[in-house]
C-alpha cells in the first residue's frame, strides 16, 4: 500500500477506534513523558503504569527529582530492575535541573546526547513534545511494518533494522507526528498484537501484504538461532567498605585468566529470596554478617556457542571474609577495578551497581 495512504489509515483508527488509556497519552512535558518512556523502556505498560504515577505524584517536576535523596528514588524504582535506568536518569535529570534550567534540548541531537536517552525515547520525547517528524521504533513498530509491507529482512540484524529505519522515517505523518507514534504503538499493542493479530476487525486487512498472503505469523521475519549451550551463574558479589571481592578463573574454560566475583554455577535457573541468600551464606560460607542484600534481575551474555544467564546479588558485609581458594581471591578497591580485565557481563553489572554508586 502507499505510504501517504498508510498514515492516514492509521491516524483515522486511532481517532475513531484506539480505546487504550495510559495516563502520559497526549502528554507533552517532556518531563513527564520522559519519565513514562524511561520505565517502560524494559518494563511492561501494566506494570510500568503503577510506576509512573508514584513517580510523577512523588517527583511532580524535574527539579524535585533532582534534589531527592538516591535512596529514596531507588526506593521507589523497587522492582522494576536494570538499575542502570534509574542511575542515569538520576544523572540527566540533575544535569537538566541544575545546569540547563530543567528544560529538555528542543531537538532530536540535543536529547540523544543526554545520559540514558537513546534513539528510542529521543524520538518520543521529539515528536510527542516537539512535533517532529521522528519515527518511535519498538517491538509493535517493527512487527506491524513487516507485516503490511512484508519486509522479509529481520529486526534482528543490521541491515534490517536500517531497512526499518528508513521506511519508518518514510512512513511518519510529517503533520502529527505525536499522533502517528502513538497510534502505531496502540495498533500493535491491541490490534496487530504478536501471537493473536485481530485480523477479522482489522481496518487494514484489505492493504496488509501478510494478511492477503495467509501469512500473518511468519512476520516479522525472526534469524535463524543456532543451539547454544544454557548455563546458569550466580555471583555474589561482596562488598565491604567500599572494596569488592574478585577472584581469577582459571579453568580451561569461557573467560580463562579474566576476573569474576564469588560464583555458584547452578544446573537450572534459580530462583533467590533474600532468605535463601542467608541461608547458604551462613551454612556454605559461615558468614553471619551480610548487612544488606540486592538481588539484581537475571542478565545474559551471548557467546558464540553459549548462553551465560548470571544473577548478581549484591551483599554488603560488616567484615571481609577471607574466601580460602586457590583462584586469587582478593579485596579491591574502586580504582584497581578500572584496571581488572572483567567479562562483559560483569563489566556491565558494576555500571548497574548500587552499592558503587
Ligand atoms: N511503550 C513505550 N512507550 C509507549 C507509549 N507512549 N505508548 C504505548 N506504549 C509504549
Ligand atoms: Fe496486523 Fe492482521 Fe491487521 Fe495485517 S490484517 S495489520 S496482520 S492485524
Amino acid at each position: 500500500m502507499k505510504n501517504t495512504a498508510f498514515s492516514r489509515m492509521l491516524l483515522k483508527w486511532h481517532k475513531e477506534k484506539n480505546q487504550r488509556q495510559m495516563p502520559w497519552k497526549g502528554e507533552t512535558d517532556p518531563y513527564k513523558v520522559w519519565l513514562s518512556e524511561i520505565i517502560l523502556q524494559q518494563t511492561r505498560v501494566q506494570q510500568g503504569t503503577a510506576y509512573y504515577k508514584s513517580f510523577i505524584k512523588t517527583f511532580p517536576t524535574i527539579f524535585d527529582l533532582a534534589k531527592a535523596k538516591d535512596e529514596k528514588v531507588y526506593k521507589l524504582w523497587e522492582g522494576l530492575g536494570y538499575y542502570s535506568r534509574c542511575k542515569n536518569m538520576l544523572v540527566t535529570a540533575r544535569f537538566l535541573a541544575f545546569e540547563k534550567n530543567g528544560n529538555f534540548p528542543e531537538h532530536y541531537e540535543g536529547l540523544l546526547k543526554l545520559k540514558g536517552i537513546g534513539p528510542y525515547t529521543a524520538a518520543a520525547i521529539a515528536s510527542f513534545c516537539f512535533g517532529l517528524p521522528k519515527p518511535v521504533i519498538d517491538g509493535n513498530v517493527y512487527r506491524v511494518l513487516a507485516r503490511i509491507f512484508k519486509i522479509k529482512l529481520s529486526p534482528d540484524s543490521a541491515e534490517g533494522k536500517k531497512y526499518f529505519t528508513t521506511l519508518a522515517t518514510d512512513l511518519i505523518d510529517k503533520k502529527d507526528p505525536g499522533a502517528y507514534n502513538q497510534a502505531i504503538m496502540d495498533f500493535g499493542a491491541t490490534v496487530c498484537k504478536p501471537a493473536l493479530p485481530l485480523c477479522g476487525n482489522c481496518i487494514l486487512q484489505k492493504n496488509c501484504g501478510a494478511f492477503l498472503e495467509n501469512k500473518v505469523m511468519a512476520y516479522p521475519v525472526k534469524l535463524k538461532k543456532m543451539i547454544k549451550r544454557e548455563r546458569w551463574f550466580t555471583y555474589f558479589v561482596f562488598h565491604n567498605n567500599a572494596k569488592i571481592f574478585i577472584q581469577k578463573r582459571t579453568a580451561k574454560d569461557i573467560w580463562e585468566n579474566l576476573f569474576e566475583f564469588y560464583l555458584i554455577e547452578n544446573k537450572k535457573p534459580e530462583k533467590w529470596t533474600a532468605r535463601k541468600v542467608q541461608k547458604f551464606l551462613v551454612e556454605k560460607l559461615n558468614i553471619q554478617d551480610a548487612a544488606e542484600i540486592v538481588i539484581h534481575k537475571p542478565a545474559k551474555q551471548i557467546l558464540t556457542h553459549q548462553l551465560i544467564h548470571a544473577v548478581f546479588i549484591e551483599i554488603e558485609l560488616a567484615h571481609t571474609v577471607h574466601f580460602h581458594s586457590q583462584n586469587e581471591g582478593k579485596w579491591i578497591s574502586r580504582k584497581q577495578l578500572a584496571q581488572t580485565s572483567f567479562p562483559v557481563i560483569i563489566r556491565d553489572h558494576l555500571e548497574n551497581s548500587i552499592m558503587l554508586s
